[in-house]
């Protein structure tokens, strides 16, 4: 077990290449349970995954799934296994185009190592309730090691992602404060990297997360900007983005500090269910203040323009952080 908390990755993005070709070396030995052989598999899978969003698996693959699910529990797991594995054992064409940025292929190397860990600690056993293509951690994990959601040390990124429009017309604050920011200063509406919590990351530093740990998230966000040019910013909607926790759950708070004191605009888009069974699922402390009345769950949106956000990380002081920086569009 290599043990990455991923948390030194800004450290460690020199050994990066050593370090995915480990991951290269374990994940051919667990491809098994995919009939073929690896380049064939590789490049079907290349041409099936590309451009789609994390959650939309190619019909062919549902229904293959489907049918694996419905087979004896220890066969499906290793079939589910063996697809993350042939997608990291032939990486190579799935992360092509952050070859050029040694911070990015760190950060893969970290979550290929934590889910081949995964997959060691799970041989054998039988499946949970929720697994597979029905399972959110494992399609962000499929994300992940197709390269279509890049990780972010506490969150990943769907380059994939755009502003919700009628949303943002909605109310006077989106119409006089939202819009504007992500016209003139993000330039559009989409594309845009969509953030999203991705459990067994965030439960790795749970109860580690401070600024430090934010601001290399935010580096590599950073990186993933510019790794792909057409991104116009950084968004994402929850109930972690809402200025209310400032009081509520001050360490869930800084985040959100450190983004809007370099340009990020936020927007209230109201309470809903979804949004309270989120917010009050893991904290009796806010349990207890809704039930008191003294705090309701908001989904607020957090839009980021690309350049406030590059503007952030090269004025930041971060260490080891290998970005080159192009003019700003
Ligand atoms: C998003 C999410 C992962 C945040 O994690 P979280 O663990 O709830 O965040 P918190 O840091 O506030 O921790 C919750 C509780 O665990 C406690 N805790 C924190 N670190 C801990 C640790 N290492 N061990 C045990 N408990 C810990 C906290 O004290 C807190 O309890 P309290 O608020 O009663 O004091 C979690 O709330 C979640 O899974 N929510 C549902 C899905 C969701 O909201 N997704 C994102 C939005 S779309």
């Amino acid at each position: 077990m290599s043990g990455p908390t991923g948390i030194d990755i800004l450290a460690a993005d020199d050994r990066y290449g050593a370090r995915l070709a480990t991951c290269r070396t374990r994940a051919r030995a667990r491809t098994g349970a995919m009939s073929g052989d690896l380049d064939r598999i590789a490049s079907r899978l290349a041409g099936d995954f590309a451009g789609r969003r994390y959650a939309a698996i190619p019909p062919a693959w549902r229904d293959e799934g489907r049918r694996r699910a419905a087979e004896d529990d220890v066969a499906a797991r290793q079939w589910f296994h063996s697809l993350l594995a042939a997608f990291i054992a032939s990486h190579e064409h799935y992360l092509s185009r952050f070859h050029a940025v040694p911070l990015l292929l760190a950060s893969y190397a970290v979550e290929f190592e934590r889910i081949l860990d995964w997959m060691d600690a799970e041989e054998g056993q039988v499946r949970g309730e929720s697994f597979g293509f029905d399972d959110d951690v494992f399609l962000k994990d499929l994300g992940l090691v197709s390269g279509r959601l890049i990780p972010c040390l506490t969150r990943v990124g769907d380059p994939y992602g755009g502003l919700p429009r009628r949303a943002m017309l909605g109310s006077a604050q989106g119409i006089l404060r939202m819009l504007p920011y992500a016209l003139l200063s993000g330039g559009g509406f989409w594309p845009y990297l969509e953030i999203h919590v991705h459990k067994p990351m965030w439960d790795r530093l749970r109860g580690r997360v401070d600024g430090e740990v934010w601001r290399k998230a935010y580096r590599l966000m950073a990186a993933a900007i510019e790794a792909l040019p057409d991104l116009r910013g950084i968004t994402a909607a929850s109930w972690l983005w809402d200025g209310a926790l400032s009081e509520v759950s001050p360490h869930l708070h800084i985040h959100r500090q450190i983004a809007e004191a370099h340009g990020a605009r936020f927007l209230d888009l109201g309470c809903d269910e979804e949004t309270r069974i989120s917010a009050l699922a893991r904290s009796e402390r806010r349990r207890e203040l809704c039930r008191q009345g003294r705090y309701q769950p908001r989904r607020v949106l957090m839009v980021w323009s690309r350049r406030d956000l590059l503007r952030w990380a090269r004025d930041s002081c971060l260490p080891h952080v290998a970005i080159e920086t192009r003019p700003e569009r």
